[in-house]
């Protein structure tokens, strides 16, 4: 029961996240041709381990969102705030880390409600920019950021596995 709810993640929900993260990631990403199984093993096993996410939850800057449908996880959010990159000017940016629905449940309004969630968590914390970092053929989370008003300010690279890819980086000033 309870419908639709986004809570604050705690130390105990570790397991919870690195389950959904693993999950959610896999949805996304492995289905594409670049992306190798070597490259997609190596970096979820790092990036997704329980002990990765608990450090995470242990760093005061670093803050993840589960949304839960009738009690049951079907997405996050990963949020670090201070989190500087060369091509973002900013006084106190915030970074949005991570932004991911299982698969079933994209479409539906929850990835927006996500999204408003970390925004106003960002602009409650006094942040004045919001970034990302987006794969360059990610084309439907491009679409959903730009919506939101985020706009390209640069590039870096996101190192999956033995693959050095490009991300795209946006930026969105918030008031
Ligand atoms: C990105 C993601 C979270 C968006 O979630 P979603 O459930 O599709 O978003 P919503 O249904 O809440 O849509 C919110 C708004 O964005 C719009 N939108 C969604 N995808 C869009 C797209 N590709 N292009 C343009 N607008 C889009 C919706 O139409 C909706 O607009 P409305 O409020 O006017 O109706 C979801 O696609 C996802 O989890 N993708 C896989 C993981 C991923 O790629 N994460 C980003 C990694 S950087």
């Amino acid at each position: 029961m309870g419908g639709f709810v986004i809570r604050k993640a705690v130390l105990s929900d570790a397991t919870v996240i690195a389950d959904i993260a693993r999950l959610a990631f896999y949805q996304a990403f492995a289905g594409h041709p670049a992306n190798s199984p070597e490259d997609m093993k190596a970096y979820t096993e790092k990036a997704f381990a329980v002990e990765t996410i608990s450090e995470d939850l242990k760093n005061e800057l670093v803050h993840y969102f589960i949304a839960e449908l009738d009690g049951k996880p079907v997405g996050y959010a990963k949020v670090k705030q201070n989190s500087q990159i060369e091509c973002v000017k900013a006084k106190k940016p915030i970074e949005l880390c991570r932004l991911y629905l299982l698969e079933e449940y994209i479409g539906k309004g929850f990835g927006g409600k996500l999204m408003r969630h970390c925004l106003e968590f960002a602009i409650e914390n006094g942040h004045d920019v919001m970034w990302l970092g987006v794969w360059e053929y990610n084309y439907r989370a491009q679409g959903f950021y730009k919506k939101f008003g985020f706009r390209r300010v640069g590039e870096h690279i996101f190192q999956l596995g033995s693959d050095p890819q490009i991300d795209w980086v946006l930026q969105k000033e918030l008031s």
